[in-house]
């Protein structure tokens, strides 16, 4: 099996960014060592303190989010990084090439029942000019040059688009290498799964309500077909199911916080996992758009997210736009 930087190379990446992908993936091989010693090395639990969402962070919140900053500010490929749980973007290296934003631990109320969690990142060309701003990361995500995530879950594994295709890589635990395990991953176009929390259906928009209704109906009601839920509460494990076997994921508009349109984060949850679902034939959209295409307008800007496979999105889409 070849190794992870073989095929970056293979692919005929730039060697800085080769580079750059490299040095997340020893982020988050340390991430994954961190999360698998657990209680052992005591860093389960709150870290006491709040994010700039307003959200209590957890210690692995904090140790994921250090060990990226730490690299990826060592490392003189990065101009600046943007990250969940940093008010401001941290300017790095002003002949850095490249921006970073990333979600360094994802599905964070998994940690403490030793669920599946995640690392999402996204990059983009630096412009030209310094000091670098915050304006130059709001950019559409269709400009992302590479977006990825690592999945902590019974296997390590990593989901990339960078050249060409999204490609799955696994940690091998014996040489600790990453390993490409599927070359070309292909979203089929029509599923019998939804995700979604249920929980919060009296807060979601009469479209949203409408759509999951008729999926509810199953083989009764107008889909003629029965509809299977799965909900794992961490993005990067229900996406990567759906990379695998399809689906349709949302996590919605809802009336709970009117001034916040949606839970999930544009710049580093939404995008990057836009562009490996569209890289692998899926369609990604907020309730109107395509997420792709929307201009940020800061960096923790929160959509409604619609991904999945493309027949099934696009059929929910419809529900929205009443055609
Ligand atoms: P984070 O842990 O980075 O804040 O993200 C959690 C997100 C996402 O991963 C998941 O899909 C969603 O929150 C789950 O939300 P609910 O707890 O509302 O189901
Ligand atoms: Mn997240
Ligand atoms: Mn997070």
């Amino acid at each position: 099996m070849q190794r992870l930087p073989q095929v970056l190379q293979s692919q005929l990446l730039q060697p800085a960014l080769i580079t750059l992908l490299a040095t997340l993936a020893d982020g988050c091989r340390d991430i994954a060592r961190q999360i698998s010693r657990g209680a052992v090395a005591g860093v389960l639990g709150n870290a006491g303190a709040e994010n700039v969402q307003g959200e209590a962070q957890k210690k692995l919140d904090v140790i994921a989010n250090d060990i990226l900053k730490a690299l990826l500010l060592a490392e003189p490929s990065v101009r600046a990084l943007a990250s969940e749980e940093e008010t401001e973007i941290v300017a790095a290296n002003p002949d850095g090439r490249f921006l970073v934003a990333f979600d360094p631990l994802d599905g964070s109320s998994n940690i403490d029942i030793n669920g599946s969690v995640g690392t999402i990142f996204s990059i983009f060309e630096a412009p030209g000019a310094t000091p670098v701003t915050e304006a130059d990361f709001l950019r559409p995500g269709r400009q992302q040059i590479a977006a990825g995530y690592v999945l902590y879950g019974p296997s390590v594994m990593l989901a990339l688009t960078a050249g060409q295709g999204v490609q799955f890589y696994t940690l091998d635990p014996v040489s600790n290498e990453f390993l490409l395990t599927s070359e070309r991953v292909a979203i089929p176009a029509q599923t019998q799964e939804f995700a979604i929390n249920m929980s919060n259906q009296r807060f979601w928009a009469e479209p949203m309500r409408r759509y999951i209704a008729d999926l509810l109906l199953g083989k009764d009601g107008p889909r003629k077909k029965n509809f299977n839920m799965r909900w794992v509460a961490a993005m990067v494990s229900d996406v990567h199911r759906i990379l695998c076997r399809g689906g349709i994921f949302s996590y919605p508009w809802d009336r709970r916080e009117p001034d916040k349109p949606g839970k999930l984060r544009l710049m580093y949850e939404a995008n990057p996992m836009a562009l490996l679902i569209e890289r692998a034939g899926g369609e990604a959209w907020t309730d109107a758009a395509k997420i792709l295409d929307l201009q940020p307008e800061h960096i923790h800007q929160r959509v409604p997210v619609i991904l999945g496979s493309a027949e099934e999105v696009l059929h929910c889409i419809s529900y929205h736009t009443g055609r």
